[in-house]
């Protein structure tokens, strides 16, 4: 007779267009795991409850997103080095003794998307990261930690780029503000929240030429309208972030199962899914 099921689940506010249970049923699917992943809409107010109740429950793991990453982090009693770092964690499990695990992908999964999806590489390469929000500050060490040459994070609001340079002490680092990037760069991420709102931060056209790779962390059906207009800039290449979501549930799916699935198909599925 089979045993009681391996639960996981995501928990967010809101909740109803995640992807994650599709996501990790697909990845249970692929790897033969046996296990159940549903979403929760958790209220503003009441995270430590819900994990609380999730985890005496006897119910395995947790996927974190918008708006309770940070705290989260706050109540993960033991957090990986990266985790520590980025400021906010997007995976939670319990260790043998009981401890509260957290951990943070995202970083690892934009890294994976870029190198492993689009053969993009960023030793060496010239970087500039729009924004300087938890987005920017959890995926910083992940970049960092490739080699790139010169990393620029520039913010609409100059002195919180600022406040992430002095957070990641990296000679490679600086900040700056919209209107006063220098140079062009090989790759450019988007790690604000304009998308949302459907508006471009207001960047200068000469970042960009016919190398330049365009990144943005957000995904929709339609071309994002930052991704837009750095294609009307001439750039060689414009990924959006639906890899980067699938590649950070693949790094929590390994944490929690001891097996990473394969991305390429269940990152096909996805895409056909939002078109
Ligand atoms: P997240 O967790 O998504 O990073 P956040 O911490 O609130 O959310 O950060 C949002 C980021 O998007 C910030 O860098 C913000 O710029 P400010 O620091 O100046 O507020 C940026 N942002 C939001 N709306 C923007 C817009 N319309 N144009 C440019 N930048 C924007």
């Amino acid at each position: 007779m089979a045993g009681p099921v391996d639960n996981y689940a995501v928990m967010g506010n809101p909740i109803d267009h995640s992807k994650s249970p599709v996501i990790h049923t697909l990845f249970a699917n692929q790897t033969g795991q046996s296990l159940r992943y549903t979403a929760i809409l958790v209220d503003i107010d009441g995270l430590q409850k819900a994990i609380d109740a999730f985890f005496e429950n006897g119910d395995l793991g947790l996927s974190i997103t918008v708006p309770f990453k940070e705290e989260a982090w706050q109540l993960a009693e033991k957090r990986t080095s990266r985790a520590e770092k980025a400021g906010a964690v997007n995976t939670l499990w319990q260790d043998e003794h009981g401890q509260l695990r957290g951990d943070n992908t995202d970083g690892l999964g934009l890294v994976a998307d870029l190198k492993e999806n689009n053969g993009i590489t960023i030793k060496g390469a010239r970087v500039l990261i729009l924004g300087a929000g938890g987005a920017v500050r959890g995926v910083l060490e992940p970049i960092l930690s490739e080699q790139p040459v010169d990393v620029v994070i520039a913010n609409r609001t100059r002195s919180k780029a600022d406040t992430l340079v002095d957070l990641f002490p990296d000679e490679t680092l600086s900040a700056s503000g919209f209107e006063d990037i220098e140079g062009r760069f090989d790759l450019i991420i988007n790690g604000t929240a304009a998308s949302l709102q459907g508006e471009m931060p207001p960047i200068p056209g000469h970042v960009i030429d016919q190398k330049t790779c365009c990144y943005d962390m957000m995904y929709g059906a339609e071309e994002t309208v930052f991704n837009r207009w750095c294609r009307e800039q001439g750039a060689g290449k414009t990924i959006d972030g639906l890899g980067m979501l699938v590649e950070q549930a693949a790094e929590q799916f390994a944490i929690w199962r001891g097996v990473r699935p394969e991305t390429r198909e269940v990152l096909g599925l996805l895409r056909n899914e939002i078109a």
